[in-house]
């Protein structure tokens, strides 16, 4: 008996969508997205675990006299598709499993200080803190990289406290000051531009690098400027 197959790209998106409005497909989708679901609320909770302490810390300081040494915070869930696209590269299936173990940065979150002190003063404070446990430090402003980026990378996991259970959730805190913050933002949109020949990229990397010796410089005269000022 001959068997009525869809034969034009209308007909096959209706069959599709038929099937995927059927019960039980949409059962088994929503079966499959909880624990997906459940897996990033565990990132957003530690986001909020992690932003709180430096909102704190950033209130206490304004209580010693002092200004608040943060300008700004910001935090992000990493996307599935992301995740999932550098797991490829490192050429790892994306199980829920294998994503919580081998990326370290699905919880981000920045925070923006008015001075490069502030962030070792506010990066000490929070590591000192009994239930934040240190992975991994890098520090880009003692050592900058190649193309002069600079921040001080924090990996640390903290507990975040669930219905019946305390789990350790790991993120990726990166501290910098007003002005690395604006070459990175800048240097992260110029990096998209690759279609270029490689001795005008070569040209535009030096440039580049130019911009963040200047900017650590400006860091460092207002730095010495505030400690002339309390001193
Ligand atoms: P990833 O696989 O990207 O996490 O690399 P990694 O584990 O070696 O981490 P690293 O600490 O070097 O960088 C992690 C994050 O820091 C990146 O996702 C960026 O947000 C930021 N970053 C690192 N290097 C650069 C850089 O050269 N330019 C900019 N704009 N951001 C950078
Ligand atoms: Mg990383």
């Amino acid at each position: 008996m001959k068997k009525n197959f869809p034969v034009t790209q209308k007909d096959l998106i209706n069959s599709v969508s038929e099937e995927m409005s059927e019960p039980e497909f949409l059962s088994l989708i929503e079966e499959n997205m909880i624990p997906i679901q459940q897996f990033f609320t565990y990132y957003r909770c530690a986001i909020m675990e992690i932003e709180t302490k430096f909102r704190v810390l950033n209130e206490q300081f304004s209580l010693n006299g002092e200004s608040n040494p943060i300008e700004f915070i910001q935090s992000r869930v990493k996307s599935y598709d992301s995740i999932a696209r550098k797991l490829f590269n490192k050429n790892i299936q994306p199980t829920l499993e294998d994503m919580e173990k081998n990326i370290n940065d699905i919880a981000g979150i920045r925070i923006v200080c008015s001075f490069i002190q502030d962030i070792y003063r506010l990066a000490d404070c929070f590591l000192n803190q009994d239930d934040i446990f240190l992975i991994e430090k890098k520090d880009y402003i003692s050592s900058p990289k190649k193309n002069g980026y600079r921040s001080l990378h924090l990996i640390v996991a903290v507990p975040i406290f669930l219905e019946n259970e305390k789990r350790m959730v790991k993120a990726e805190v990166q501290l910098r000051t007003i002005a690395m913050d604006f070459w990175a933002s800048l240097e992260h949109k110029l990096r998209y531009k690759k279609d270029l020949p490689a001795e005008k990229l070569s040209l535009l990397a030096g440039s580049l690098k130019e911009c963040a010796d200047e900017s650590a410089r400006w860091d460092e005269r207002m730095q010495s400027i505030k400690n002339v000022l309390e001193s």
